[in-house]
């Protein structure tokens, strides 16, 4: 198992390395990627499902929407989500808030995270 914290760690240095990965994103192409977080996340404010609304969402901080449910781990994570943050939570969602209750294994591919999060960029405004 240690060798599998240390590939992601490396992959990690290696993304952060690689700068604001969200540079480039077609958000036409995310649209559709949003069919993976359809089924729990609405982006209409105040629309709270399996998971809390995504309204907003930029420069907010983390576990902040007040009627939901949050698991400890994502209220204390102390994260604020941005293009950066995002990305790396949703590379690998328990390596990045272990513990919460996202049920969401992650999403592996770079360029498919990066057209997500430009349309969210704007979607979520
Ligand atoms: C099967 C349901 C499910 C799917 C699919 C899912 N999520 Fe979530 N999401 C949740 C739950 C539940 C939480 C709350 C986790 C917690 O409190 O630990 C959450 C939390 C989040 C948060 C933190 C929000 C906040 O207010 O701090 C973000 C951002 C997020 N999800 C984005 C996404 C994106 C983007 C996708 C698609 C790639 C996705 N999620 C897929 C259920 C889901």
């Amino acid at each position: 198992m240690i060798w599998v914290a240390r590939a992601t760690l490396a992959l990690l240095v290696t993304l952060s390395i690689a700068g604001p990965a969200h540079a480039g994103g077609d958000a036409a192409r995310g649209e559709a990627k949003f069919g993976d977080c359809a089924a729990c996340h609405k982006l209409e404010a105040g629309a709270n499902d399996v998971g809390p609304s995504l309204h907003g969402l930029f420069t907010r901080k983390a576990g902040e929407i007040a009627d939901f449910r949050y698991s400890p781990a994502m209220k204390r994570s102390g994260i604020v989500w941005t293009a950066e943050t995002l990305d790396s939570y949703l590379a690998d969602p328990q390596s990045l808030v272990p513990g919460n209750r996202m049920p969401y294994a992650g999403m592996d591919n770079a360029a498919d995270r990066a057209d997500l999060i430009a349309y969210l960029l704007t979607a979520t405004k």
